[in-house]
């Protein structure tokens, strides 16, 4: 546990639902602020107002790009996640996926892609996979307020202090040597997800309106992530949970978070077609990818519940050779 992280009690909880109702309420008085009524109309020159419109993207995806948006043009994603629903504080928050150090990252080489990737590339990435929508157009005023807005948040990582770099976060997850366990993975559900998430997993709408998206988002069924998303990897999935959830008491042990990351994931989804197109090279697949083909002999289930360290040891030994 770091020295940063602060266990908090079951009080906290009923905290962390308050902060998170009131984080949406500071978002809707956001636009009635100084900016008037039409904050909301694209700017597509200005760069202030490009990279207001991308943080409001990132944080409101649901309502300004979803399937109840009022201009159908804008209608880009068919799950009513927000960006935000996965990057924190609409990727402002340092720790697991934050959007503070994307700036830093790119271009880099991108496995699954297969070649050179840029920040509007892996946005779209997300927009397709984590949304399980279509791409933005590369010259869109959406897609170039939300990579201002990125390129923002990495000017805002250089002028940040070393103690507000670091998250407040318990240790990294220690993936378990084992298959998951997906009995258990739905009692921890059962026990520290479903207040918020919801008994069945499918969430909690923020008010009356679909459109509107929700408060707490859903781990599974239609209006969550497809199974193309990193968040459909298990590794990755039981990371995020560990570190970030339960939301304000993040106390599961590695095997609780192993585990309830696998049965989030076993559960039913929105599929994305040509997945097998994914990594040109199929040595490139992270080893809890959980759709094939492989480059190896181990068995579909494997990759999608572990036991990991044997693929590890495999690739590792591929390499050495
Ligand atoms: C369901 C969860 C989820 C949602 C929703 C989501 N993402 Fe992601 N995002 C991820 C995961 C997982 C990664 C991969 C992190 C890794 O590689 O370790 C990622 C990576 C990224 C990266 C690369 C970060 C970096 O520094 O390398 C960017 C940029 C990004 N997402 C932007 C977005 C945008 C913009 C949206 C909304 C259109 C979005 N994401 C929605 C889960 C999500
Ligand atoms: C106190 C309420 C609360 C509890 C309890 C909680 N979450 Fe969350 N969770 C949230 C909120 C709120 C978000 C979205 C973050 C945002 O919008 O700021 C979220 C986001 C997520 C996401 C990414 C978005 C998505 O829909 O896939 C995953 C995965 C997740 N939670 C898993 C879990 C798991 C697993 C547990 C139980 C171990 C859990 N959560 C417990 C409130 C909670």
């Amino acid at each position: 546990m770091s020295a940063a992280f602060q266990p908090r009690g079951a009080g906290f909880i009923a905290a962390a639902v308050l902060s998170a109702a009131v984080g949406v309420g500071v978002v809707l008085v956001g636009m009635a602020s100084p900016s008037g009524p039409n904050a909301d109309v694209p700017v597509a020159d200005g760069p202030v107002a490009s990279e207001e419109y991308g943080r409001r993207l990132v944080a409101r995806t649901a309502e300004l790009l979803g399937q109840d948006q009022a201009d159908p043009a804008l209608r880009y994603i068919d799950s009513r996640l927000n960006c935000a629903s996965c990057h924190l504080s609409a990727g402002a928050e340092p720790g697991a996926l934050t959007l503070l150090l994307t700036d830093e990252h790119y271009p880099r080489f991108s496995g699954r892609a297969g070649g050179m990737t840029d920040i509007e590339d892996r946005i779209n990435e997300c927009m397709q996979r984590s949304m399980n929508g279509r791409p933005l157009p590369m010259d869109s005023v959406e897609m170039r307020a939300m990579a201002s807005y990125l390129r923002t948040l990495g000017a805002q990582y250089q002028a940040m202090g070393e103690s507000a770099r670091t998250a407040a976060a318990p240790a990294a997850l220690v993936p378990p040597d084992r298959a998951a366990d997906l009995e258990h993975g739905r009692a921890v559900f059962d026990a520290r997800c479903s207040t918020c998430h919801g008994a069945d997993g499918l969430g909690l709408l923020a008010t009356g309106d679909r459109g509107k998206g929700y408060l707490f988002p859903p781990l599974w069924g239609p209006d969550s992530y497809n199974n193309g998303a990193g968040m459909h990897r298990v590794l990755t999935a039981a990371r995020f949970v560990k570190a970030r959830m339960p939301l304000g008491d993040p106390t599961l042990t590695d095997d609780e978070a192993f585990d309830v990351a696998a049965f989030i994931n076993a559960q039913p989804r929105p599929q994305m077609a040509n997945l097998e197109e994914d990594y040109p090279d199929k040595r490139a697949k992270p080893v809890d990818n959980p759709y094939g083909p492989y480059a190896d002999d181990f068995p579909a289930e494997q990759h999608k519940f572990g036991p990991f360290r044997p693929i590890e040891e495999y690739y590792a030994a591929q390499r050495a050779r």
